[in-house]
Order: structure tokens, then C-alpha cells, then sequence
């Protein structure tokens, strides 16, 4: 143990101290974030992860001191004693300018800028070498280095402060949820592995040669378990894993907020869950959000902003002007509509930033949502600049659907509906960022509802569930379950925020002979019920209680709250995009020992 240690606590953090301090004797202790050596005084600025405090080694003072300071580095991390003066006090008291020369040395930057602490005692507890980067926040450090040495892009105040939101979210949340009568009841992260939804992560069992486990890609079976077993409300911080391919917003070991609920209804759930957001908003942000949030059909918001996620800080919407199209004497659009295509109109109000050269980059843009063009045309005086062949009377309709004025942009698409909507709602963000016009700093939530209780798959006609195959179909579309699964809503149900899917859940069949019709609406034959899902039927044969719930990402809600651009910036030790950590160098292959111990062979260029 350090001789310091043994007889200094900590007084205060480094960002504590302020000028009505001055004359404490105080112990700080931190690292060296910056070093300016004035020849009789040398000024370090000690950074901890509460803020920065300026401190004074002065050579008349205490010339031992001085010396050591002296030999002080970046990131070396040391303890002192001193005291605290404000700054600047050894001007001569009544000197001429003295006034404003205190004004200029308090450094209005930073909340600690009135004092610094003339050291009085210091130990240097460990030295640095010179890190590979400097410990700041406006670094263009590439994310490979970030990643790689981890631990020194975990001490910049920026990521402090993500991680330190983190913490109160994950705070709030078991305080509200506790105050409201969930229990945190652990599942297990081993488990049975079922197929559909994500791809799992297997781990093999070497007590059962050939067997594996699946991490859980949810607690979802187990939950609704608990439900059967009486907890009535259940709730979770738990880590979830998904081998999924990554994106920004995606990570394969990632951390739910996860909920059940016994007796509810879709109301009592998101009223509850609204409860949650308040308070968090209000603790970890001090902003007090407006209730009952908002609610939207999943098929209003396909319609109008071509996602299943709106971003409403963007006031542009979507609007359907196939029927001004459909004989308007525009041959490529009439062909698209004859065979089943929409065409979908995007109206940007006139915008200078709208230049002809984003004009003409948004045809490029679309493809990736495999469009095969984009028309744009100016409303003017006389007519349509830039599309010709358009009767005079559509394009008067046209206008009017799209509420169309003078000087604006109209943007058409046509195509089949799921990809007309897909691609306009991506154009609708792009031009959106490009033009400005995403209100930052806003928070518009909303719950997104009804959507589809099955995707049906385009070329094949397939069907499967779109959330898992335990969600409520509506009441009233039970009756569609054998004749037109397609068209069934569920009463399932996400929350958005500013076009981030933050959770998704819904209220779950606890009827068996529901859950059979889903079941063969899905053509799960008993067989396969009974191997996939056995256990939750038997259970379910005694006396469930109706139930739902609810999921929310808390990688997500961190990153939106802490003002984060990716996942990676408010969860301590990510992966990167291919799934490893560069800091441990993981994933690593193993000995063929260890291989045999598991009964596993490694056959890297196998045909899949
Ligand atoms: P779902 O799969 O919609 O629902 O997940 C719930 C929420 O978890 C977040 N999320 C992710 N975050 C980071 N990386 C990922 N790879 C990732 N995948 C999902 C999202 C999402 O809204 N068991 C159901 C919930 C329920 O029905 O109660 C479930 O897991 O924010």
C-alpha cells in the first residue's frame, strides 16, 4: 500500500472545489492530464472522473515538492495534499488591473476555474508511458486504436459521462420498477436451443458429448414462465445475445430492460412503461416529458413516413399519388401501377439547399433500397420543371394531393408498395440530415401499434411470426387466422424515439386452442410444437394467467440519452463490426485439446 494512502482519504472529487473553498486543505488524487512548467511554479491540471482541478507546485514553497512535480508525465497518476486559493491570489492585493487580471486567470471553461490547490504533499502512485493517444475528447483517434486500448479511451470525460448516464438509467429503472412491484428474478443465459428468430450463439456441453447449449437471444419463454409460476410482475437487466450481422446500432451481446406483466391489457402496460420513461427522462436528464406519449398504427406509419420507425423530429411526410399517376399519360409510371405498384410522393418545401446536385445523387441513393429511379420535378408557374409527358389535369391533381406550392420539390418513386414506402422513408432522412431540417435536441417518442402478426415472404409466399410465435393475434381478426393470416394485426406493440425502435413487446396467447390456430397458421404441425416448445404447453396447461410485455434496448437508451452516435459509445467493452474485441484480441482459436474435450472437430473450408 502506498505510504500516501495509509494515511490520506480522498476529500474531495476533481471537479468538486469551488472559490468558497478556498483555504481547505484538501486531498485530491487523479491523473495528469496536462503539464505547464513556468520555471518557479509548474501547473497540472489532475483529472479524475468527476472534472478537472488546476494544481500548483511552487518552488519557494516547497522546493521537494517542485521536484517531483517536475518529473510528472501525462496519465501518471498521483495524490496530493493542499490548499486551496483562488486563483491568482498572490497578485499584490490593490495593485493596479488587479480586478481584471483575477478575471483573466479564473478559466471560465471549467467549474473548478476560480481555484487551483497549492500542493502541499505528493505521491506519484504509478507512472504512464506515453499513451497513443491524448486523453481528450475531440480526438480523431481512428476506433481501431480507441477500441484496442480501451481502458485509456474509457478515462476521456465523454465516454465518463456515457457510462455514468448508463448507470443512472439502470438506477432509475430498478427504483421505478421496484416502487411499482416488479421483482428482478435471473433466467439463465444457457439454454435450449429453439430455431427461428435470431441466430444463436451455441456453446457446447462437454458433460454431453455432441450437445450444445444456445445463449439466450432473450429471456422471453422464461418470463412468460414466471408468469404461469404467479410473480405477476417480473423484470430483468439482462444481457442478451444475437449472431446477427452488425450494424451502428447492433451489437451481439447487447442489454435488455426486460418486462412482464400479469392482468394487463395493452393500456395498463404502456401506461406503466410510460411511468418508466418520466422518470427516467426526468432523473438521469431533468426533463419532464409530456404524457400519454403518442400512438400510431403500424400502417399509418408505413403510409406516411414508409418505416415501421418514424423519426417525427422530421415534419416531412409520404403521401400516395398513384391515382394522380394512373392516367396521366406517363407511360413509365401507368406500366408500374398496371402490374400492382404505388407511386409515393415526398413534398419538400422550397429549400434552397435542395441543389440540382443532391437532386441528381438521389437516383444512386435509391438503389440501395433496390429502386430503379427517382423523379423529382419543381412546381413552378407554368408547369413541372424537370418531367415532361404529364397531362396537364394529373399533374394539377397531383399537386393538390401533395398540397403542393409554388417553389417546391416533389419527389416521386413508383414501384411495389413495400419498396416504394421502404425507399421514400429513406430518402425522407437523408434529405432531411442533408437539408437540415431533423430538429436536434427534440424527443419525440412513439408507440408504434397493430402491426402485422405474420411476415409473409414475397417470392415464396411463406409465413412466419413477426415478432414470436406467442403474440396475441387482435380480437377481432382471430377469425382471419386460417383464411387471410396475412392480413391478422397482433397486439404487439414498439416504442420509437426519434426513429430508433427503443423496445418492442406485446400481450402473449395464454388460450391453447389460440395458440394451436397460430400455430397452424404458421404450419408448425404437433410434432414440431411439441419439440420446439413443449415445456411452455405443458405449463400452459396450468391455469396461465393472461399476460404481456415488453423489451427495451438499454445500449439504445443510453445512446440516445447520452447524445451518442453508436452503441459502441456507451457499452464499456464492445465488439466491433465483425464481432471481435480488439483489446483482448477475442475471438482466438483454441487447442486441439481443449477441442477433443468438447468432442469438436475444426473443418474451416466445410461446404454450408
Ligand atoms: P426484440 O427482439 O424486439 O424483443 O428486442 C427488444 C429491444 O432490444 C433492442 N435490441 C438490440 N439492441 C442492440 N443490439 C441488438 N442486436 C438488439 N436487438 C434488439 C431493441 C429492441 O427494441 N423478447 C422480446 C420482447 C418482448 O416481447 O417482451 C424481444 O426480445 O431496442
Amino acid at each position: 500500500m502506498s505510504e500516501f494512502l495509509a494515511t490520506h482519504t480522498r476529500t474531495h472529487g476533481c471537479g468538486e472545489l469551488r472559490a468558497a473553498d478556498a483555504g481547505k486543505r484538501v486531498i485530491l488524487t487523479g491523473w495528469v492530464q496536462t503539464y505547464r512548467d513556468h520555471g518557479e511554479r509548474i501547473f497540472v491540471d489532475l483529472r479524475d472522473r468527476g472534472g478537472v482541478t488546476q494544481i500548483v507546485a511552487d518552488r519557494t514553497r516547497l522546493a521537494e515538492v517542485h521536484a517531483i512535480a517536475d518529473a510528472l508525465r501525462s496519465e501518471w497518476c498521483i495524490g496530493i495534499v493542499g490548499e486551496v486559493r483562488l486563483r491568482g491570489e498572490q497578485l499584490a492585493k490593490g495593485s493596479p488591473g488587479e480586478e481584471r487580471k483575477l478575471k483573466r486567470m479564473t478559466n471560465e471553461k471549467l467549474p473548478t476555474g476560480e481555484i487551483e490547490v497549492w500542493i502541499d504533499e505528493i505521491e506519484v502512485f504509478s507512472r504512464a508511458e506515453t499513451p497513443p493517444f491524448a486523453i481528450e475528447d475531440d480526438t480523431d483517434t481512428n476506433d481501431q486504436l480507441r477500441l484496442k486500448y480501451r481502458y485509456l479511451d474509457l478515462r476521456r470525460p465523454r465516454m465518463q459521462a456515457n457510462l455514468r448516464t448508463r448507470s443512472l438509467i439502470t438506477r432509475t429503472t430498478r427504483d421505478y420498477l421496484g416502487r411499482n412491484g416488479f421483482l428482478e428474478i435471473e433466467t439463465p443465459f444457457m439454454v435450449k436451443y429453439t430455431p427461428g428468430g435470431a441466430r444463436n450463439f451455441l456453446v457446447p456441453s462437454r458433460l454431453n458429448p455432441g450437445c450444445f447449449y444456445a445463449l439466450a437471444e432473450s429471456p422471453q419463454i422464461f418470463k412468460q414462465l414466471l408468469m404461469v409460476a404467479g410473480y405477476e410482475r417480473y423484470f430483468q437487466i439482462v444481457r442478451c445475445f444475437r449472431d446477427e450481422d452488425l450494424r451502428l446500432d447492433r451489437q451481439p451481446e447487447f442489454t435488455q430492460i426486460d418486462i412482464e406483466m400479469s392482468f394487463v391489457n395493452e393500456q395498463l402496460l404502456q401506461t406503466t412503461m410510460e411511468g418508466l420513461m418520466a422518470a427516467l427522462w426526468k432523473d438521469v436528464l431533468g426533463v419532464e416529458l409530456a404524457l400519454p406519449l403518442r400512438r400510431m398504427t403500424f400502417a399509418e406509419a408505413m403510409d406516411r413516413y414508409g418505416v415501421d420507425k418514424p423519426d417525427l423530429r422530421l415534419d416531412l411526410t409520404l403521401c400516395d399519388v398513384t391515382a394522380g399517376f394512373a392516367a396521366s399519360g406517363f407511360k413509365l409510371f401507368e406500366t408500374v401501377i398496371a402490374a400492382g405498384g404505388i407511386v409515393k410522393c415526398l413534398r419538400i418545401p422550397k429549400n434552397d439547399k435542395l441543389t440540382r446536385a443532391l437532386i441528381d445523387s438521389l437516383p444512386d441513393f435509391g438503389k440501395q433500397f433496390g429502386l430503379k429511379g427517382v423523379t423529382t420535378v419543381r412546381v413552378q408557374d407554368g408547369g413541372w420543371q424537370g418531367l415532361k409527358g404529364v397531362s396537364d389535369e394529373a399533374r394539377q391533381r397531383i399537386n393538390q394531393i401533395a398540397g403542393a406550392e409554388l417553389g417546391d420539390a416533389l419527389i416521386f418513386v413508383a414501384d411495389k408498395a413495400k419498396v416504394a414506402n421502404t425507399a421514400l422513408g429513406g430518402i425522407r432522412l437523408h434529405l432531411g440530415d442533408k437539408l437540415g431540417l431533423t430538429r436536434k435536441g427534440e424527443w419525440q417518442f412513439m408507440w408504434l401499434t397493430d402491426p402485422p402478426l405474420f411476415e409473409v415472404d414475397d417470392t415464396t409466399g411463406e409465413i412466419a411470426a413477426a415478432h414470436h410465435p406467442f403474440t396475441s393475434p387482435r380480437v377481432e381478426d382471430e377469425g382471419l387466422l386460417e383464411t387471410a393470416p396475412a392480413r391478422v394485426l397482433a397486439r404487439a406493440y414498439d416504442l420509437v424515439l426519434n426513429g430508433v425502435e427503443i423496445g418492442g413487446g406485446s400481450i402473449r396467447i395464454h388460450r391453447s386452442d389460440l395458440q394451436a390456430q397460430v400455430f397452424q397458421a404458421l404450419q408448425i404441425g404437433p410434432d414440431e410444437q411439441r419439440a420446439k416448445f413443449g415445456f411452455l404447453l405443458d405449463a400452459f396447461k396450468y391455469g396461465p394467467p393472461p399476460h404481456g410485455g415488453i423489451a427495451f434496448g438499454l445500449d439504445r437508451l443510453a445512446m440516445l440519452m447520452a447524445g451518442a452516435e453508436s452503441l459502441r459509445d456507451v457499452i464499456a467493452f464492445p465488439k466491433t463490426q465483425k464481432g471481435s474485441d480488439l483489446m483482448t484480441e477475442c475471438p482466438t482459436p483454441v487447442s486441439a485439446k481443449q477441442l477433443a474435450e468438447l468432442f469438436i472437430q475444426v473443418v474451416p473450408d466445410l461446404p454450408r
